[in-house]
């Protein structure tokens, strides 16, 4: 692993990985990608996650601007974190405001159709009713132990920063999901951290010039958990891009 600098691939290498059908390789892992919300008890060593990070770090940022940062979390670490995080949520969730919205008080209606779609399949597979808000919220709580992953990834961006910098997290945050798929690792990414970031920041001395984006599960997927295979589907290339100009 080069830890100093990004090697580009040059186009002869590319023409090469072409030939060896290459594409077919990194479809496959795109497709394959999902969240995952059950992790089997295996460790992740921490180099396999330096690797990912590795080439993550190839993400394109405007005017190569990189403006990621990175806590990994495993062991007792994460367990602090985990255990600072459950007592808030279990105890005193009314205490904390998320540090930026997702989404608008008002969600769109085609958003909301498929934000309620997911709900009804990712609660109903787990056989909890929607009405029932505890159960859901017991669900909930679930992102606040990783999903049980051996690691947790949290990031932070430099508050001063502008939306297009969000654009380049966005790629990098790809870049790590798709290079931990390549290597036998899932991932899930996680907005919820960002409800308790005042603990966060406590746990991990982030300096008060950055904001958490988003927190991120990762290990060894538990294959045999329904949780696992949501199989959510999304809209065809023609329900969201108009062709203009082409020759057919
Ligand atoms: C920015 C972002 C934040 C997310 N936050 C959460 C989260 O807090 N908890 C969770 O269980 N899933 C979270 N997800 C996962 C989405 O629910 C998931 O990506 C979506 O339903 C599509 O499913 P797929 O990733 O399996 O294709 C998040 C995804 C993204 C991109």
């Amino acid at each position: 692993m080069n830890s100093v600098h990004y090697q580009q691939q040059d186009d002869a290498d590319l023409r090469e990985s072409a030939a060896d059908n290459v594409s077919e390789v990194v479809d496959r892992v795109m497709r394959g990608r999902a969240a995952v919300r059950r992790f089997l008890d295996r460790p992740v060593d921490r180099g396999i996650v330096a690797d990912i990070l590795d080439v993550a770090r190839s993400a394109p940022s405007n005017s190569n601007t990189q403006p990621w940062r990175v806590h990994a979390l495993a062991g007792e670490a994460k367990d602090a974190l985990c255990a600072a995080l459950g007592d808030a949520h279990a105890n005193r969730p009314e205490a904390y405001t998320p540090c930026y919205k997702h989404f608008p008080d008002v969600l769109g209606a085609r958003y909301a159709a498929r934000q309620a779609e997911f709900g009804a399949i990712y609660y109903g597979c787990l056989g909890i009713d929607f009405a029932d808000t505890v159960r859901r919220n017991m669900q909930t709580a679930q992102n606040f132990r990783f999903f049980g992953a051996p690691v947790g990834l949290i990031f932070t961006i430099d508050s001063s920063l502008e939306r297009g910098s969000w654009i380049d997290y966005g790629m990098f945050l790809q870049n790590i999901m798709l290079a931990a798929k390549a290597r036998g690792l899932d991932t899930c990414p996680q907005i919820s951290f960002v409800k308790y970031h005042e603990i966060i920041r406590q746990h991990l001395s982030i300096s008060p010039d950055e904001t958490i984006v988003c927190g991120m599960s990762m290990g060894y997927a538990d294959t045999s958990a329904r949780v696992n295979a949501l199989g959510l589907s999304r809209e065809p290339v023609t329900a969201f891009t108009s062709f203009l100009g082409f020759d057919n």
